[in-house]
């Protein structure tokens, strides 16, 4: 088949986000060959995107605490479009900034880093919401009462840097759905697909989360090094999340996105 150099990156990407999760959606458990094939053209199509094909170019930016970051938004997002699949668009992160722990309920996502470096750090709950009761008694005396109902014991599942010349960092309902996402060095952005898009109406709002607390799973059990071992790979940090108003110091602006239109 002639390769399609024509066509803009992006518009192809948003072709195949739109087809990949269509189908997955439509599909009973998400697993079958077609879904996984489309899945795979998606990802190889994000891992080839550069920050020039969206015709953004690497910004130097302070860092946003300070007098002039009162003003000037942490982060900024460039929407691209949205359809009832699926939601892009870009972030783009000042030097220093952070988008603190949040979820994405019911929902899968990429994120694919367009230039700088960020390192994101993924958790998932392990349980539905738990009551105040089964609050590790520790954090008790700090909770105000108003707080006291949202909490869930969670895993972090890893904390992993990319950059442009890493592939997309994966998100699905029940994997890596909760993440926080730190500028390592300079300023970062990155491109960003949600399917299906936020929608509160629909059960799927975003919220920020806190970490009380992460301990090692089985880290007071009495198991031979030689058991240990063997484990090590499997280990994954055990966290108490706190759901929390979304920070002060974290707010998202907006700009035009400057690259190429994508259409439908
Ligand atoms: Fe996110």
């Amino acid at each position: 088949m002639p390769r399609d150099n024509k066509t803009p990156l992006i518009q192809k990407i948003a072709k195949q986000a739109y087809v990949t999760f269509k189908c997955l959606q439509s599909s009973a458990n998400g697993e079958n060959k077609l879904v996984a094939d489309q899945h795979n053209e998606l990802i190889s199509l994000m891992t080839a995107v550069r920050a020039a094909d969206l015709k953004i170019a690497p910004r130097k930016t302070k860092r946003s605490s300070g007098a002039a970051g009162l003003h000037n938004p942490p982060v900024t997002y460039m929407h691209i479009c949205e359809t009832e699949v699926f939601s892009m668009g870009v972030f783009l992160l000042r030097t220093g900034a952070s988008i603190p722990l949040h979820d994405h309920p019911g929902m899968n996502g990429m994120l694919k880093v367009l230039y700088g470096k960020v390192s994101v750090r993924c958790f998932d709950k392990l349980e539905d919401t738990l009551t105040v009761s089964t609050v590790p008694p520790d954090f008790e005396p700090a909770l105000a009462p108003s707080q006291m109902a949202s909490q869930w014991r969670s895993v972090l599942r890893s904390v992993v840097e990319y950059s442009e010349n890493s592939g997309p960092c994966l998100l699905t309902p029940l994997r890596d759905n909760l993440h926080q996402i730190d500028t390592v060095e300079g300023p970062a952005a990155f491109l960003d697909i949600l399917a299906p898009p936020y929608n509160p109406d629909d059960g799927r709002d975003c919220h920020y989360y806190k970490v009380l607390q992460t301990v090692a799973e089985g880290e007071t059990d009495e198991k031979s090094n030689e058991e240990k071992q063997g484990e090590e790979k499997e280990k994954e940090d055990v966290a108490w999340l706190l759901e929390i108003p979304q920070p002060e110091d974290f707010w998202c602006g907006g700009e035009p996105y400057p690259g190429p239109a994508v259409s439908f």
